[in-house]
């Protein structure tokens, strides 16, 4: 390890566990609990309340706002909207899970279950909304990306889309955010599209949309309807079996010539390499065979299942992990 590396390794463990240990004091003493978006309130209201002293409690304040959860103009300070997100679900930032981890390794069990299909309706009901909200950026980046070369996606007058465990619905959404006559088909569970049902009414596109509910495995689909298909962070929660048959039931469902996008956390933009680890030490830690298989695993099974072409391309936006593998029928 060169003298360079040895330090970059020290300092991003040093503002890993400096980041978490501030982030981890806020949450635990609630020092923001009554605080609003939108209104602000100065180091000494701040202080004042907590009962702090004014120096330590200024510097704690501006290294929030360095670490994104505040905001600061004019010398007053207020909540980032990240906050609000963070109050919800993902408060803890999956601590619970990385608690799991002694047990898993000494034992092989996993925390929870996610991919089992018995145990997939339940967890991904709470699951999706903030899926929605990670992945956006990836989400508009695989349409931009793809509609460069491909003039139908934004003009293409009935231009139809599937959107394979759609969960939030994030992926074929974007497609009709693009082109005003687009519709999209959302294969799911029911509960599970109770919020993607949610956010097309909310975004006026309700009548562009039609769903698929129940087992994915089982489900009835139209056949040669689609242009396009997405399966966004599903491979990984199911076996190399289960993802084989899912391609031919998605080949059977498309157009000749139309394309498959498989997003997962196998992309090559080297800043997300941490994530994509991270990602998968997650996935082993709640599912019970959870695995992202990489393009070039799938490649054989897509052609065993029809599809004829392939391009694949990393998405360089947050959580730089994403890439998509595009299979042409
Ligand atoms: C990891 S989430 C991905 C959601 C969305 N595609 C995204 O990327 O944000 C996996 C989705 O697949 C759905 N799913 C998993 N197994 C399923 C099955 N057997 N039938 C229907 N949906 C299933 C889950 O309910 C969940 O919405």
């Amino acid at each position: 390890m060169t003298k360079n590396k040895e330090l970059e390794t020290y300092f991003s463990l040093m503002l890993a566990s400096g980041s978490t240990a501030l982030y981890n004091f806020v949450q635990e003493n609630e020092l923001f609990k009554g605080y609003k978006v939108g209104v602000s309130f100065s180091a000494k209201d701040f202080a004042d309340k907590h009962q702090y002293k004014m120096i330590p409690a200024e510097v704690l304040l501006n290294s929030l706002v360095s670490l994104g959860l505040l905001e600061k103009k004019n010398d007053q300070y207020e909540l980032a909207s990240v906050m609000e997100l963070l109050s919800g679900n993902y408060k803890n930032l999956s601590a619970e899970y990385w608690a799991h981890l002694p047990t898993l390794l000494k034992t092989g069990t996993p925390f929870k279950r996610m991919d089992a299909v018995a145990d997939s309706e339940k967890e991904y009901q709470v699951q999706v909304k903030s899926l929605e909200w990670m992945m956006t950026p990836c989400a508009e980046l695989m349409v931009e990306m793809l509609a460069k070369t491909r003039a139908d996606i934004k003009t293409k007058k009935d231009l139809e889309v599937l959107d394979v465990g759609a969960g939030s619905g994030v992926w074929g959404f974007n497609f009709l955010y693009q082109n005003k006559d687009a519709k999209a088909t959302l294969a799911d569970w029911p509960a599970v599209l109770v919020v993607a049902k949610a956010t097309a009414e909310r975004k006026g596109i309700k009548d562009r949309v039609t769903t698929i509910e129940g087992n994915f495995h089982e489900s009835v689909w139209p056949e040669d309807k689609f242009h396009y298909a997405t399966l966004g962070n599903v491979t990984h929660i199911l076996t190399a079996e289960a993802n084989k048959t899912l391609f031919k039931k998605i080949y059977k469902a498309m157009k000749p010539g139309g394309e498959l996008v498989i997003l997962d956390a196998y992309g090559e933009v080297p800043e997300g390499e941490l994530a994509r680890a991270l990602y998968q030490m997650g996935l082993t830690i709640r599912t019970i065979q959870g695995r992202v298989f990489q393009p070039n695993e799938l490649k054989p099974w897509l052609e065993e299942a029809g599809f004829k072409t392939f391009e694949f391309h990393s998405l360089n936006v947050v959580p730089r992990s994403m890439g998509m593998l595009v299979a042409k029928k």
